[in-house]
């Protein structure tokens, strides 16, 4: 496997005149990868129907001359201002009701199918002109599905698809009625186009109204994405990916990449950790110039699995971003640091962001590997770096990891459409395990919901899922290792109804969740020997001995053979020691490592990562800070 590095790049943002030579400098930095054209709609057609590709001709032969493999994005994320004026009801519309108006991107809504229709028509053009072009070695399709909020839109198209979805789903409204129980406060409906969306209600509406209402969003993004691979795949051979995002629950990703070849994502480390994480203020002090320690790791994992082993990061953050709250200028050898992470996860590619920092429109605080004034900023040192070091660096592999962590999108949305306490959120659940996971020195492999094949694995977890599939309760059988499940697990029916007999109702343990609550800030069941439930705990009855138990004599950790059923929200060190235990029986090696430092196996490299901003001793070696050292 040929790995590489890449540039996201904006010919349309500069002139002609220097497009050679930023070519030259890419190819000369040792990037191979060069990603252009996703947000050019208003360029490629100025007006309905009068395309223009003349320039993207030239910029794809310059490029190409300088020996770059092109990534060719299709524009449909920056619909230009004449689309509006043609479909002034494309546009989505929040949950009050406001239209999301045209003036920055992503302003339009996956159901309007005269949007929709546009879409095809220059995805068509697009593939006709560049299927077969040689230095197109991949497409992106859009860009970054679910940014700015935009996979839930309450508009008219969105209502007309909806209830179009729901006939088709149930058949008949008697069904629907049934399934939701509408009956709850005379909500039934005598015809699906009674129904609307759930927004605007005077209180809380129905749980499987919203539910269903998810699925149908996520849905929506899965069509609108095929409707362009299927283009695309007509018309060319190259691979196609989507750029996909940091903790983003509101689409199923997996199924969206059932149509692609590859996924990938946008790392923007120092970002995310000021805006995306729940952390301790030290904890955000910690790591104020290098990112969160797992934050990446734990991306770099899940799109593999997206991707079905095939993953890039698409942008990676290169100095300080404009969009987070604070922008703090990434540590001295860090974009290494993140860059190599990757590689160790298995990328096939890390592409920057972007290659020149724009001096104007709403990004112009945000760096690049050129500052504006085409001098050098302070990454394009390290990218280089990364460049000579792959060429010196037999190829990273990955094996089959002893660990898997299930992830799956349609959990997240029931667990906020029903948090029953204000701090349960699932990606923050998952997130804790995989932390504790990467604490232990392990590497995790993260599998989708309906994974049927646990073969091989040792040790199996699943926090927080909403429903047990069939595929995985089949695959259940077949795992030699332990299997845990964690808070909430199966907790409920496909309909949002609490199941009888009750949750967890797993194949051959014999324990049930009789009642549950969930706890404030501060608020803790303390646990035998040491260690504590946070956030949430669940009472067990049943004849399933205990591995653990609560300081009340209450079960916290039931069942002892290969299938256990964790019922509370362990904080991070509780969970870590639950965690070191299950590994020991399963004879998985652990390690204890420090805050900031992380390692991954990766064939015959071992990689130690160190997060943090001073030295770390570790095994006789010193790794300085944001450093990188393989063995
Ligand atoms: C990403 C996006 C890029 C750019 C970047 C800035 O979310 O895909 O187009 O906006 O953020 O950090």
């Amino acid at each position: 496997m040929q790995r590489g590095l890449g540039v996201c790049y904006y010919p349309e943002h500069w002139p002609e005149d220097i497009w050679p030579q930023d070519a030259r400098r890419m190819a000369d930095a040792g990037l191979t990868w060069v990603r252009i054209g996703e947000f050019a709609w208003s360029r490629l057609e100025p007006e309905p129907g009068r395309l223009e590709f003349d320039w993207l001709d030239r910029a794809i032969d310059i490029l190409g001359q300088a020996g770059l493999k092109v990534v060719l994005g299709t524009p449909t994320a920056t619909p230009p201002r004449w689309m509006i004026d043609r479909y002034p009801d494309m546009l989505a519309v929040d949950a009050q009701g406001r239209p999301r108006k045209f003036g920055s991107r992503r302003h339009y809504c996956f159901s309007h199918q005269g949007y929709l229709g546009e879409c095809k028509r220059i995805v068509m053009a697009l593939a006709e002109r560049y299927g077969k072009n040689p230095c197109v070695a991949a497409w992106q399709t859009d860009n970054e599905y679910g940014c700015h909020d935009t996979i839930l839109s309450y508009s008219a198209a969105a209502q007309a698809a909806f209830r179009d979805w729901l006939g088709q789903k149930y058949q008949s409204p008697q069904a629907l009625n049934q399934a939701w129980g509408n009956i709850f406060w005379s909500m039934d409906y005598a015809s699906f186009d009674d129904v609307d969306l759930p927004n605007l209600t005077v209180t809380e509406p129905n749980p499987a109204h919203v539910m269903d209402f998810r699925r149908f969003c996520s849905d929506q993004v899965v069509a609108f994405n095929r409707a362009q691979t299927d283009i695309l795949r007509r018309h060319s051979a190259a691979p196609i990916a989507h750029n996909y995002m940091g903790r983003i629950t509101e689409f199923d990703h997996f199924a969206v990449g059932a149509d692609l070849d590859i996924a990938s994502w946008d790392s923007y480390p120092i970002g995310f950790l000021s805006d995306r994480l729940e952390a301790t203020p030290a904890h955000k002090a910690a790591f104020l110039r290098q990112g969160d320690p797992d934050f990446q790791a734990f991306h770099h994992d899940l799109y593999r699995a997206v991707g079905r082993g095939r993953w890039w990061v698409m942008e990676q953050q290169p100095g300080p971003v404009n969009w987070a709250p604070y922008n703090p200028v990434p540590l001295a050898g860090t974009v290494r640091l993140w860059t190599w992470e990757a590689f160790a996860h298995g990328a096939e590619a890390v592409c920057y962001f972007r290659w020149r920092q724009a001096p104007f429109a709403q990004e112009q605080m945000h760096a690049g590997l050129l500052r504006p004034d085409s001098a050098p900023a302070p990454a394009l040192a390290e990218a280089a770096q990364v460049a000579q070091e792959l060429r010196d660096l037999p190829d990273v592999e990955c094996s089959k990891a002893d660990v898997a962590l299930i992830f799956d999108y349609a959990s997240a949305w029931a667990w906020d459409t029903q948090p029953q306490g204000a701090d349960f959120d699932y990606f923050r659940l998952v997130f804790a395990w995989y932390r504790a996971l990467r604490r232990l020195g392990l590497n995790v492999d993260i599998l989708p919901a309906d994974a049927d094949d646990l073969s091989g694995r040792k040790l199996v977890l699943a926090p927080g899922l909403f429903t047990l599939s069939d595929p995985l309760r089949t695959a259940l059988t077949g795992c030699g290792g332990t299997v845990v499940f964690g808070p909430r697990a199966n907790s409920k029916t496909a309909n949002f109804a609490i199941p009888v007999p009750l949750p967890p109702a797993l194949p051959g343990l014999d324990t049930r969740v009789v009642r549950v609550e969930s706890l404030p800030p501060g608020a803790e069941i303390a646990l035998e020997g040491g260690g504590r439930f946070i956030h949430w705990a669940e009472e067990l009855e049943g004849a399933a001995p205990a591995t653990l138990r609560r300081a009340d004599g209450m079960t916290a950790l039931a069942g002892t053979g290969l299938l256990r059923y964790l019922a509370g929200w362990p904080d991070d060190q509780t969970l870590r020691a639950i965690l070191r235990d299950l590994c020991t029986e399963q004879g998985i090696e652990t390690l204890d490592l420090p805050d900031a430092l992380r390692t991954r196996q990766a064939g015959a490299q071992r990689f130690w990562f160190n997060h943090g901003a001073t030295p770390l001793s570790w095994n006789d070696r010193t790794i300085p800070p944001a450093g990188v050292i393989w063995e």
